[in-house]
């Protein structure tokens, strides 16, 4: 049996779509397979992997292309790494690992400095120099229980914050304004084409999972829009309290946060508020008087590889100035192996090779984890997973990648 990897086109883009779904264990809805082309998919970042023996595509794979903002604001082109799967027919056969190699080496021919991703499974991606930057939280909590202690906006605030409901057609038109001021202030956000809002929007009944259309609510102040929310209810019946599910909540000031979850756990007739994905350090826990009633669990978000280091290391700011010597071993990638200076002066970078002896080892999946500042070194180290070789090195490391705040990727892909 001989595996081939071919280019997806028009002719073979049905046949690949559902390959992808029959992978994650689903059927496609014919309109969802139009949907993605029309809307999100990128044909010459796609890749089929071919049982020659029968024709059949037995693997998929491929890139979006967006724009992640790194630590200091800057934005650095990244692929998206997504649709990966191997038929269970043809498990263990290479066809997933050639795949991600080739993808990596077009979105390098392209210029992308980074690939980024959201695991299925957590345990596939450390292999290929993949480590995880970004965590999130998924959130539970009764409104009953959602008095604050704290907030930005007092009771007698002059700020004019307050919040409206709008329509799907309006929201499509409002919602992406919002999210590109949040992108661009936040790190570890990606950029939604106007495709894949229309992608993010849709909303049938089939992606409803029998809870109610998406409800929409806008944080409004001077005039500003500052903030919405996304939401769907899940309740049986009138007496039902049920579930407030929040699809995306995102805020570009800290009023508009404030303002928007107190009118969310203002809801009564709500047993619960569901939120997903939210922000490591998100302030709500802070300013809730009893803050053990937001259930919180973690999860892995954004994982990352460093496509370019020394581009990578240098599009981003540092807190620190000074020079650090930082040694790469990579069994997956030999050709990045070696030791890279780093001198930063003014919170900038630049990175060059070098063969003096390194101050700290590290793989170049832990590197990239470090990258966002979502993870302290120290934590690593005791993980095993970073050697220091010179005293104090580990302090240097620790205080040039910090970040005032934890990385966020609203955009789950
Ligand atoms: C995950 C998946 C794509 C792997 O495909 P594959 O073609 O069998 O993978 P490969 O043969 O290229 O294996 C690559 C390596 O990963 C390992 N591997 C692959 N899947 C694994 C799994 N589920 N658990 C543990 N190891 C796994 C292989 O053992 C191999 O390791 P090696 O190089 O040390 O031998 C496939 O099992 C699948 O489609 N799963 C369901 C969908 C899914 O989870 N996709 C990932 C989306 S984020």
């Amino acid at each position: 049996m001989n595996i081939e990897l071919r280019p997806v086109t028009d002719n073979n883009f049905v046949e690949w779509r559902k390959a992808v779904r029959h992978g994650f264990g689903q059927h496609v809805h014919p309109d969802d397979i139009a949907r993605l082309r029309n809307d999100r998919a990128e044909l010459d970042r796609l890749v089929a992997a071919v049982d020659t023996g029968s024709g059949r595509i037995i693997g998929t794979g491929g890139a979006d292309s967006y724009s992640l903002t790194v630590p200091g604001g800057a934005t650095v082109p990244m692929a998206g790494v997504a649709y990966m799967t191997t038929s269970v027919t043809h498990r263990r056969q290479g066809a997933f690992s050639s795949m991600m190699s080739q993808i990596h080496s077009a979105a390098r021919e392209r210029g992308d400095i980074i690939a980024g991703l959201w695991a299925s499974q957590s345990h596939l991606y450390s292999r290929f120099d993949y480590g995880l930057a970004i965590n999130s939280y998924d959130w539970e909590i009764d409104p009953s229980y959602g008095a604050f202690s704290h907030s930005p906006v007092s009771d007698d605030d002059e700020s004019d914050a307050h919040v409206y409901f709008v329509g799907a057609d309006e929201a499509a038109a409002m919602l992406p304004g919002i999210y590109e001021q949040m992108r661009q202030q936040t790190t570890g956000a990606v950029d939604r084409s106007p495709g894949r809002w229309r992608y993010e929007l849709f909303d049938e009944e089939r992606v409803r999972a029998r809870a109610s259309s998406m409800f929409f609510a806008i944080c409004e102040e001077a005039g500003e829009q500052t903030g919405y929310v996304a939401y769907r209810m899940r309740r049986v019946g009138d007496t039902d309290m049920g579930a407030l599910e929040v699809s995306e909540q995102v805020s570009v000031t800290d009023t508009a946060h404030a303002t928007m979850w107190r009118f969310l756990l203002n809801f009564d007739l709500v047993g619960k508020i569901i939120a997903v994905n939210r922000p490591a350090d998100d302030p709500l826990w802070w300013m809730l008087s009893d803050p053990r009633r937001l259930n919180r669990k973690s999860h892995d978000a954004l994982w990352l590889r460093l496509l370019d280091i020394p581009k990578a290391l240098e599009a981003r700011t540092y807190n620190a100035d000074g020079r650090l010597k930082i040694a790469l071993v990579s069994e997956a990638q030999p050709e990045v192996t070696g030791t890279y200076v780093l001198d930063i002066d003014d919170s900038q970078a630049s990175v060059n090779k070098t063969t003096d002896k390194p101050d700290v080892v590290v793989t170049p999946a832990d590197l990239a984890a470090l990258y966002m500042g979502g993870v302290t070194p120290g934590s690593l180290l005791e993980a095993g997973r970073v050697d220091v070789v010179t005293t104090g090195s580990l302090a240097k490391l620790h205080g040039m990648f910090s970040t005032d705040s934890a990385p966020w990727c609203a955009h789950y892909f």
